[in-house]
């Protein structure tokens, strides 16, 4: 029988405090989605209190460059070791995908923002649940991106971003923030505004030599509603989408315009349509407030739509707290190899 050997992470100490509470059961639930597809079986993943810190530890074999290329990118990591003997820590050096600095994502600070770890959570989990995990290259879709934290991190891993936001006024600041960002860090780029698509593209690069060979990494926001998707994107085109959906009363989209309590009325015309821009094999994530509907409805809601909903164990890990109104849960479901909408 193979040896295994112990690790420990340590949980990043600079969270907010109720989210640090809460990421500590989180980092357990990522942890085992983002390893289910490792060549070596990571097993025994639990939280454990030493020297008045909390490490996530693990069990597996020696983890490979390729293993700690996944683990690295935990959304809550700071550092990772091998427990030697019990209680020596031979720190591992982490491999980030990371491709950008890091205040691309944390520089901007705003009401109604998606908590930047809650975010790269968000995408991790549901980027690990599709088929095309261990792709190079990804085409990611928030499809009500607000002020575009999922698509920075997307972009930060190098992926092709994509974002549908119907409040003009935050696209305007988004549109500011990431052209005043290109500018101040001397990246080569290119901005085209697609004034009648209310569309604004970029092509950048992380050097001038990778931006000559073509090696470009792309972003594109769309002032509109999410609803009209299927009109801004072809069939079948992305990887991944991930989505915060409203809190609060502002569920609706430009056709139902009654704005509604909870989510379920704007899902049920929206999914349908983002079904169809994405890939067979591809996943869409969604994090919402419980307290405007439950688990198990928002379950049946999307199964209703022939997509495959994952619910074992570690998928029913993910409900936290974020404040006095607001429980958040995450749900992950497949489009399937060969969907069929249900009332084909
Ligand atoms: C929770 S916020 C997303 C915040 C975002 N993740 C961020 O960090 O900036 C949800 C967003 O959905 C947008 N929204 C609501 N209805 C929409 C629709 N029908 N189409 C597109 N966006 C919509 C809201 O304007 C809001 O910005």
């Amino acid at each position: 029988m193979e040896k295994l050997i112990k690790y420990a992470f340590l949980i990043l100490p600079s969270l907010n405090r109720v989210y640090y509470e809460s990421s500590k059961e989180l980092a357990i639930a990522e942890l085992k989605i983002l390893t289910r597809n490792l060549s070596n079986k990571v097993e025994s993943i639990e939280l454990k209190e030493i020297a008045g810190l909390t490490y996530v530890t693990f069990q597996s074999t020696e983890i490979i460059e390729c293993d700690i290329k996944h683990i690295s990118n935990h959304s809550t990591i700071y550092a990772l070791y091998e427990i030697k003997d019990d209680d020596l820590f031979k720190p591992i050096a982490l491999n980030r995908r990371d491709i950008f600095d890091d205040d691309l994502i944390s520089i901007q600070k705003y009401m109604g923002k998606t908590n930047e770890y809650f975010t790269k959570f968000l995408l991790n989990v549901t980027i690990s649940s599709t088929e095309f995990s261990s792709e190079k290259q990804l085409r990611i879709l928030d499809p009500m991106c607000g002020r575009g934290t999922t698509m920075l991190q997307s972009m930060m891993y190098g992926y092709d971003s994509s974002g549908i936001e119907l409040n003009k006024n935050l696209v305007s600041a988004f549109e500011g923030f990431i052209k005043s960002y290109m500018k101040s860090k001397r990246l080569k780029h290119k901005f085209q505004s697609l004034t009648k698509k209310k569309q604004l593209l970029l092509e950048t690069a992380v050097s001038k030599e990778d931006y000559k060979n073509n090696n470009l990494v792309k972003l594109n926001i769309t002032n509109g509603d999410t609803i009209d998707c299927r009109k801004i994107f072809p069939k079948n085109n992305f990887h991944c989408i991930a989505v915060d959906l409203p809190y609060g009363v502002q569920h609706g989209t430009t056709v139902n315009s009654s704005l509604k309590r909870g989510p379920l009325a704007l899902l049920k015309q929206v999914v349908p349509e983002w079904i169809k821009i994405l890939k067979p094999g591809g996943c869409i994530g969604i994090s919402w407030n419980v307290n405007t509907c439950p688990r198990d409805i928002m379950i049946q809601t999307l199964e209703d739509t022939g997509l495959e909903v994952f619910d074992t164990e570690e998928y029913r890990k993910f409900v936290h707290r974020v404040d006095q109104a607001v429980l958040r849960d995450v749900i992950i479901a497949k489009k399937g190899r060969y969907f069929i909408h249900p009332l084909n």
